[in-house]
């Protein structure tokens, strides 16, 4: 190993947990109180993270993370349409009742994930969007209605519809039919307005939800990022003077280190946003590392730190006060398992706040001192 690199890692090593120096599982020496969640809120700021029921409660170590650094859970998967309505008529809501009451046991909320979208639809439900209208348009009201009615009373906060805009050209994937907004199931039974239907149905059954518009891609400085981010703008308006009752968009922030990220361009969009009078939160914030990783933890989770700051800074600036990260331990991490995202080496994505032994990362204290309003460490690290 080269001088330059041993004396890096020695001078990274001691301060930066889940590498070099052998960290233990959930060591409570490097996580003491207080958790990210109240560091946040010092600042006038949430901060929660994506849950899975089963592995809260099959993994003490991961509970004891989400009890230390998450004041707010969103069901990775428990509340989708999937889960919910597996079965035309037939309800589970065992996987969204598992996080709910995990978390009112701890005084933590959860927000409501999601009502409509593309992917985690039952089989019975993709050839029933087909049937014709009057179909799509009941199977639509009677999820929303059975769902919003169930959970009203402990899920305030709902991503209604998730990924209703089109990927551009020069996206990752580039939608090829035309239109700007995303060819669905949803789209092709009820055309362009089946968002608004979604959102006033949503709000007949309960006017004292928040009701949220979720998309992903709007964050960095690409021109496919900046055309989404014009479309995203544009629905949004629309829906407003249509007078649809969204209260807030969500931006995923599923962000990737092989694309520049702007502060200012970004705040810029999420001012534009706030001037149409809804909320922003950022809903699944985690962190794909670029092609040109580095070798060695310190200066890969530096990397990813240095992002995390820049984009929690920048965002709080514009007037995000509502951050959620997509997990909280690597391991778990959908850009592990899934095959369209993972590394295509022998590596995995470093890109959420705790590493895999569930200890804090540069990244938690990067998002630390984003939420503190603190600058990196002069020579960038986060210590
Ligand atoms: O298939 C099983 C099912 O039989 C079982 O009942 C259920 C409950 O445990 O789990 C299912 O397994 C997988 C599920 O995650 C739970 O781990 C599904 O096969 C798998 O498709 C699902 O993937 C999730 C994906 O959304 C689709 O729902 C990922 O974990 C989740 O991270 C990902 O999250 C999405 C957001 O909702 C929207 N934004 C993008 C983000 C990443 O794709």
């Amino acid at each position: 190993m080269r001088a330059g690199r041993r004396a890096l890692l020695a001078a990274a090593g001691a301060s930066v947990a889940g590498c070099g120096a052998r960290a233990q599982p959930g060591d409570a020496a490097r996580n003491p109180p207080p958790g990210l969640w109240q560091i946040a809120r010092e600042r006038g700021c949430t901060f929660g993270a994506a849950v899975q029921a089963d592995l809260l409660a099959s993994d003490p170590l991961y509970a004891q993370a989400y009890e230390r650094e998450a004041g707010l859970l969103v069901p990775e998967y428990e509340g989708k349409w999937a889960a919910v309505q597996p079965v035309e008529g037939q309800f589970d809501f065992r996987g969204l009742d598992a996080v709910v009451q995990w978390g009112r046991a701890r005084g933590r909320a959860t927000r409501g994930h999601c009502l409509v979208w593309h992917n985690a639809m039952p089989d019975w439900l993709t050839s029933a969007l087909g049937e014709g209208r009057g179909r799509a348009e009941a199977l639509l009201e009677a999820h929303i209605a059975a769902v919003l009615t169930q959970t009203r009373a402990v899920i305030r906060d709902w991503d209604v519809v998730n990924e209703a805009v089109a990927n551009p050209p020069g996206s990752d994937v580039p939608q090829t039919t035309p239109g700007e907004m995303r060819d669905t199931p949803w789209l092709r039974a009820l055309g362009p307005t089946y968002v608004d239907t979604a959102f006033r149905i949503a709000r007949r059954v309960d006017p004292t939800l928040r009701l949220t518009l979720n998309d992903y891609g709007v964050e960095e400085d690409t021109p496919a990022a900046e055309e989404k981010r014009r479309r995203l703008l544009a629905l949004v308006r629309r829906l407003i003077r249509a007078r649809v009752p969204v209260d807030a968009v969500g931006l995923q922030a599923h962000l990737q280190m092989d694309k520049p990220f702007n502060p200012s361009l970004f705040g810029t969009f999420v001012r534009a946003l706030r001037a149409e009078g809804v909320a922003v939160l950022v809903t699944e914030l985690d962190i794909r590392e670029g092609r040109q990783i580095e070798d060695d933890y310190p200066r890969r989770d530096r990397l990813v730190a240095e992002r995390a700051h820049a984009f929690v800074s920048a965002a709080i600036d514009a007037g995000v006060r509502s951050f959620i990260t997509w997990g909280l331990v690597d391991k778990y991490s959908w850009t592990v398992t899934d095959k369209d995202v993972r590394r295509g080496d022998d590596r995995h994505h470093r890109g959420l706040p705790l590493d895999w032994e569930y200890n804090r990362k540069q990244m938690w204290r990067a998002m630390a001192r984003a939420f503190r309003g603190e600058a990196p460490d002069p020579d960038g690290w986060f210590r």
